[in-house]
């Protein structure tokens, strides 16, 4: 099997050195961009992306200036969850490609010195996972049943559901079984969408079968793990209710669920980072953990557990400076603390597209701008979701018809759910699709017509573009930012109300205008990049509304 070697450390000359043990800790502040494979790049214009897409696009991503890619799951899946719902965790789905296609688009990426993370999904299979079959069919009390989450009902014929858990896409979290004549049997959870049923954390052969599949994908050179619902594995052994008017949502903090961060799943962490220390080249490990608040998240990321988690805490701190400034300073605090990096994450394929979020003049353009230039800037390591380096909005529009996220039919079609932001990529050409796949394919959501001038072929034509901005900041971030200090080298700086403004030592601040009015900046020596229109004079900067900027430190 092939392993191409992972690429060396990208740093720049006089930037962080690498530890003593001869680390270079590159997850720390690497920017990593996540590639919603379906919508990434289609080679065979099946209408969906595909691993091929992905190794003949890399190069471009090389050239944006990232250190990593994220690839959401290519596993053979009936995509009822967009393939978060997986039928063999060591197969590519054909949709998606090959084994073969997997191991070349790794050794491309490592040939241009970019890693290569991709998905585990190890809160539930799909439904047609083969363990799934052997448990319907083998019956209750079985060994089969023992490695999912099956009961019997309540109620006199057990026609209620065993407790009063929703799923997180809408409806009860629990589905009853059926025998092939028709008569009624347990019930068996499932957090999410009923093809996406859970397992049963308890079992030792649950346990085996993950190890297993970290250590297949590791053999062939994968660089981390993006561990899917990472709070969700372990339950509370009593499945108890939870709280009337209590949310059961993925995003909800507010109240301790009992099938959400239990203190077990920590358990199932320290045994995955001894599997990922044990393969040389400093494999990494990142946690999608939606709790409550930093202090939680922390715990996720102690030294012996996984090195980084996503920060959905600044995800969702809005177009707000206090709120920003807060979530900003707790993050870095709390993570300090365990000694682990933050990471600072704007967009993904589960939430609306940034632009659109933050909203504001020019359809929030100018805002996506300076929110690049915050995040990129602050100390840790950025994820970026494919399309934002090209200032993507979400899509409202999309036809009904078209819809595919399960949220749609189980909220009774009143939520849309998380399709407007996967529409696939535009990349040149200035008709449909759009350089996604071959002239004349259909991708599997339509691509809006103005997305034409918004192609990665039209920015790169436009120094003023937000791609040509994002290659920019990358490397700048390589040089400057890098070479800054670190986590707890963070400085705010007195500023107008209003506005975000803080310095990484002698050669490195970034100012943010928040505000509705232009600000005065003094203290101001060189402009290192700014989102656009800002006026320099005399050590001092005009900072116009909605934009940011980088800039060495002045008198
Ligand atoms: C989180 C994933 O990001 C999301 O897309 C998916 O629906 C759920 N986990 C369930 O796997």
């Amino acid at each position: 099997m092939p392993q191409s070697p992972a690429p060396q450390a990208s740093r720049a000359p006089g930037a962080a050195p690498a530890t003593s043990a001869g680390r270079s800790e590159w997850w720390r502040d690497a920017a990593i961009y996540q590639i919603y494979v379906r919508s990434f790049a289609d080679s065979d214009g099946d209408g969906d992306g595909d691993l091929r897409g992905v190794r003949r696009r890399l190069p471009e991503l090389a050239e944006l200036g990232v250190d990593a890619v994220w690839l959401t799951p290519f596993y053979v899946s009936p995509l009822a969850d967009g393939g978060y719902d997986v039928a063999d965790y060591r197969d590519v789905d054909p949709r998606f490609g090959t084994l073969e296609d997997f191991d070349a688009m790794v050794e491309t990426a490592h040939g241009l010195g970019l890693r290569v993370i991709i998905d585990v999904v190890p809160n539930h299979t799909s439904s047609a996972h083969r363990w799934f079959d052997a448990a319907v069919a083998a019956g209750p009390g079985s060994p089969e049943r023992a490695r999912y989450i099956f009961r019997p009902g309540k109620g006199a014929d057990g026609e209620l559901p065993p407790n009063n858990w929703r799923s997180i896409f809408g409806g009860p979290a629990w589905t009853r079984l059926k025998r092939p004549d028709g008569t009624p049997e347990e019930w068996y959870l499932h957090l999410f969408a009923p093809e996406q049923p859970d397992l049963d954390w308890t079992h030792p052969e649950v346990h085996a079968e993950f190890e297993d599949v970290l250590r297949f994908w590791l053999d062939r050179g994968v660089d981390g793990f993006r561990i899917d619902v990472a709070h969700g594995m372990v339950k509370d052994p009593a499945l108890p209710d939870i709280d009337d008017g209590a949310k059961p949502d993925l995003l909800d903090g507010s109240t301790r669920l009992p099938y959400f961060d239990q203190d077990g799943v920590h358990e199932i962490y320290r045994k995955w980072r001894q599997i990922a220390d044990s393969y040389p080249g400093e494999r990494a490990l990142v946690a999608e953990a939606w709790v409550e608040d930093s202090e939680r998240v922390a715990r996720y990321i102690r030294p012996d557990e996984l090195h980084q988690a996503f920060n959905f805490e600044y995800l969702g701190a809005g177009w707000d400076p206090a709120e920003v400034a807060r979530v900003v300073d707790a993050t870095l605090a709390a993570n300090g603390k365990v000694g682990a990096p933050t990471t600072w994450v704007l967009s993904n394929h589960d939430v609306t597209r940034h632009r659109t979020r933050f909203g504001g003049p020019e359809g929030g353009l100018k805002r996506a701008r300076a929110a690049a230039l915050l995040t990129l800037g602050l100390p840790g390591s950025a994820y970026l979701y494919q399309g934002e380096e090209l200032g993507l909005p979400e899509v409202t529009d999309l036809p009904e018809e078209a819809l595919q996220d399960p949220t749609w039919e189980r909220s009774g079609r009143t939520e849309r759910g998380r399709d407007g932001c996967r529409v696939p990529l535009p990349w040149e050409g200035g008709e449909a699709p759009y350089g996604f796949g071959p002239q004349g394919s259909r991708p599997w959501l339509p691509v809006p017509s103005e997305w034409a001038g918004l192609s990665r072929q039209a920015q790169r034509e436009d120094p003023g573009s937000v791609l040509a901005l994002y290659t920019e900041a990358l490397r700048l971030r390589r040089e400057v930012v890098a070479a800054s200090p670190g986590e707890d080298g963070l400085e705010w700086e007195t500023a107008p109300r209003g506005v975000l403004r803080f310095r990484r030592g002698e050669r490195f601040a970034c100012a943010v205008n928040m505000s509705a009015a232009p600000v005065e900046l003094d203290g101001v020596g060189e402009v290192l990049l700014s989102g656009g229109g800002v006026e320099g004079r005399d050590g001092a900067l005009v900072l116009p509304p909605d934009t940011g900027v980088w800039f060495v430190p002045g008198a």
